[in-house]
């Protein structure tokens, strides 16, 4: 069996591909510090493995057909792996996507870790392998050299007897975590407070500390229409924007959609009500269209260290479907995004509420009747 996995993995060519599509050519669907860890996973036997964090599916189809608990928080890493499996012949029997917040089925000796931006999502990562690891177990973390910072190092030792680096290939490393220890239970979830609320959001949750000064303009420029019946907060977060808009509209129905588990999950336990409703996706297929008279966003522009601004863009697409007739999207974004002559090509009318050098908020309007203020 170790011979034949050996060779299924040397003698794979796969073409993995970054799903959905971006309109920027230069971005590709891994870096060489995945390489890096599936040359680490070769020299490894077959015990099964979990994944953190592996954007489209290159770790878990290089590590087919080897056992793979992929335990992965954004929506559209899961769907994107998929895909590629389907596009490379994978059967997937070998894999399951599991929950972070959840114990893994069985205990495993191997984990590889694509290394997030958010140093606490790491520990979240580390917390959850070493909760379901055997006491020999191995975590192998990649990462571009220059996104190394000593306290991934620190956080490594907190949770791991072993703490050793790999040399560096095409400027990327693996930082090996050998023996889990036993470490108390950690609650990891952040308390913020704004006005007279309590937010609480899970370890690697959008803006961890304070509540994100984008999405404050954005609260203080809200100017919904005059009916509002359904509300969509669209990359919900921890739910803040929404909680606001319910302050002014109590009896209208919510609705949150967010590719991130951990935030849908923060929001849960920040609004509250009969009339809302969670979606862990990341798109609107689950909102019937013309169906919103107000969206309410701060639209996410990054994934992980890069820019892609096909992503908002295909979301910008999809809210003006999903709005009636007499619907409004208000967004706010950074400045140098320069979002308007975007949504300009969606919307009938887009204009510019509030405006500093650094954030702008944007009213967008389905239709556009001479009648309406704006
Ligand atoms: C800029 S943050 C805003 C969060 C929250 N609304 C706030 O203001 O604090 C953007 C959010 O978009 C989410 N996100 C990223 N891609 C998404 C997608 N395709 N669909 C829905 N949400 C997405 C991220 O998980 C993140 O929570």
């Amino acid at each position: 069996m170790f011979f034949l996995y050996q060779f299924y993995t040397m003698s794979k060519t796969l073409s993995i591909v970054r799903v959905p599509e971006s309109t920027n050519n230069s971005l590709r669907a891994w870096s060489a510090a995945d390489e890096l860890l599936i040359h680490q996973l070769e020299e490894t036997d077959t015990a099964p493995l979990v994944i953190y964090n592996d954007s489209f599916g290159y770790l878990s189809s290089h590590a087919a057909p080897r056992k793979t608990f992929a335990a992965l928080d954004a929506k559209s890493q899961v769907k994107a792996t998929l895909e590629n499996f389907s596009n490379n012949s994978i059967s997937g029997d070998h894999f399951e996507a599991v929950s972070l917040l959840e114990p893994l089925s069985e205990k495993v000796e191997i984990g590889l870790l694509k290394t997030p931006k958010s140093l606490e999502m790491f520990e979240l990562f580390l917390s959850h392998f070493v909760k379901n690891s055997n006491k020999d177990a191995t975590l192998y973390c990649g990462f571009m050299t220059r996104n190394f910072t000593k306290q991934l190092l620190e956080i490594g030792a907190e949770y791991f007897d072993e703490v050793e680096q790999s040399l560096s290939k095409k400027k990327a490393r693996v930082l090996i975590l050998r023996k889990p220890k036993v470490v108390s239970e950690k609650t990891m979830i952040n308390s913020i407070e704004f006005g007279e609320s309590e937010i609480k959001q899970y370890y690697g949750v959008f803006s961890s500390h304070h509540i994100d000064y984008a999405t404050q303009f954005l609260i203080e420029n809200l100017e919904p229409p005059e009916v509002v019946k359904s509300v969509l907060d669209l990359a919900s977060g921890n739910g803040i924007i929404a909680k606001e808009v319910q302050k002014l509209f109590p009896d209208a129905d919510i609705a949150l959609v967010d590719d991130s588990q951990l935030a849908i999950e923060s929001s849960k336990l920040n609004v509250k009500g009969e009339n809302v409703s969670f979606f862990h996706n990341n798109n609107l297929e689950d909102i019937p269209s013309n169906s919103l008279d107000y969206v309410v966003s701060n639209p996410p522009f990054h994934v992980e260290y890069e820019i892609d601004i096909s992503l908002p863009l295909r979301l910008f697409r999809a809210v003006e479907k999903k709005l009636v007739n007499e619907g409004k999207f208000q967004l706010v974004a950074n400045s140098h995004l320069n979002y308007k002559p975007h949504l300009e090509k969606i919307f009938k009318r887009v204009s510019v509420v509030f405006d500093n050098d650094k954030f702008v908020v944007y009213s967008c309007y389905k239709r556009w009747d001479k009648n309406q203020e704006w």
